[in-house]
């Protein structure tokens, strides 16, 4: 069965990324790949960040692939609020799934990890919480200025974010479950989380279910991150972990992510942003973008493509193949050519 993907390569290092990640896609067949233009360019150019009806054009394809959104040009970042955040809403991809797994020991900050005790998955609630946009300035510019933000925590949301990790666990065989939140301080919001928490633990027996504020998360995550199989936690905990993920794997150009809604039209995408410091020069490590191009493949139940894909960024990064951020030698095209010539 042939596959149609959207391709948004979007601004910046995403650009160069997706290239390498549509030549891998391209290698591995029965995908229709549709380029779409949406970015700071185009919206610079337009004036339009997106089609009015461009959210019902994604959903017409099989899954989204997206490079990076984000442009030192557009300071206010409207076109990423539309083209990312508006789709992970719309198309109501609840799941943020960023795996977190050391490929190679010499890519770890922390010294003496192994890829065994560097492997774990991060479910970001990917639908409310900060993100949702509510709120307001009163007195904007002014020293009377008031700044509201709200956190929006609703039991449909906690409930099957919180599920779903628990049900990943059971169904890979991983016995840990953590869940992170901050209770201690944000007495209402992450009470719900706590409840839902405790009521959903009682039906998976099985699985040893923990809770940690997520201060106390980030500091295990870098002295002893071999104690996590699955992490659960809220939208914006979970942007940051996964970058401190995203380290822990060697840095954030080898970090994935998948925004997911079981059974619909899903978008991936690497964990890692524009980098316009790094954009245009051929440096940027598209292994991010390429295992979140697996791990699309995957979702769409192409898992022997997807290990195929996998295996192959396994033998370049132990043959040091790689860009300069994870101690190669090599340029994005030319790391690109290396994981493809070990997928044929
Ligand atoms: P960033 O992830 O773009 O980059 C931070 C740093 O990480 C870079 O300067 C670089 O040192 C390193 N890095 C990131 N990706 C790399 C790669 N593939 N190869 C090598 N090194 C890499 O984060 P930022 O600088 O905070 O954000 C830049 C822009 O990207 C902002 O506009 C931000 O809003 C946006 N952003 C977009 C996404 C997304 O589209 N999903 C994610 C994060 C940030
Ligand atoms: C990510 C990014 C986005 C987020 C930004 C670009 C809004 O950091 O996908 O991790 O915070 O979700
Ligand atoms: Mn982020």
């Amino acid at each position: 069965m042939t596959h149609r993907i959207a391709v948004i390569p979007g601004d910046g290092i995403g650009k160069e990324v997706t290239a390498q990640a549509v030549r891998v896609l391209e290698a591995s067949g029965d995908c229709e790949l549709h380029a779409l233009p949406w970015s700071a360019d185009h919206y610079l150019a337009t004036g339009e960040t997106m089609p009015a009806n461009g959210y019902d054009v994604l959903r017409s394809f099989d899954a989204v692939f997206v490079g990076a959104l984000g442009d030192p040009r557009v300071p206010d970042n409207r076109h990423a609020r539309d083209i990312l955040l508006g789709t992970r809403f719309e198309l109501d991809l609840y799941v943020n799934y960023r795996p977190v797994r050391l490929l190679h020991q010499g890519l770890c900050p922390l010294k003496g990890r192994t890829p065994d005790e560097v492997d774990f998955a991060v479910f970001r609630e990917n639908t409310e919480g900060v993100y949702v946009g509510i709120g307001g300035r009163f007195k904007p510019g002014t020293d009377d200025e008031v700044a509201i933000q709200e956190e929006i925590n609703t039991f449909k949301g906690v409930n099957r974010i919180v599920r779903h990790a628990f049900e990943f666990a059971r169904t890979r065989g991983l016995t840990r479950v953590c869940m992170a939140d901050k209770s201690n301080a944000m007495a209402q919001g992450h009470a719900l989380w706590q409840r839902v928490f405790h009521t959903v633990r009682a039906e998976y027996p099985e699985i040893t279910a923990t809770h940690l504020y997520i201060d106390a998360l980030a500091m295990f995550l870098v002295q002893d991150p071999g104690q996590f199989d699955v992490i659960v936690t809220n939208n914006l905990f979970g942007d940051i972990v996964t970058d401190l993920g995203g380290a822990l794997q060697g840095g954030l150009g080898m970090a994935a992510s998948g925004n997911i809604h079981p059974g619909r039209t899903s978008m991936f995408e690497p964990v890692h942003g524009s980098a316009p410091p790094l954009a245009g020069k051929n440096v940027a490590n598209p292994i991010g973008a390429i295992l979140s191009a697996a791990l699309m493949l995957e979702t769409l139940g192409r898992a022997e493509d997807a290990k195929r894909i996998e295996r192959a960024v396994e033998s370049a990064v132990h043959d040091g193949d790689v860009t300069r951020d994870v101690g190669g030698t090599l340029g994005t095209r030319e790391a690109g050519d290396a994981i493809l010539r070990r997928l044929r």
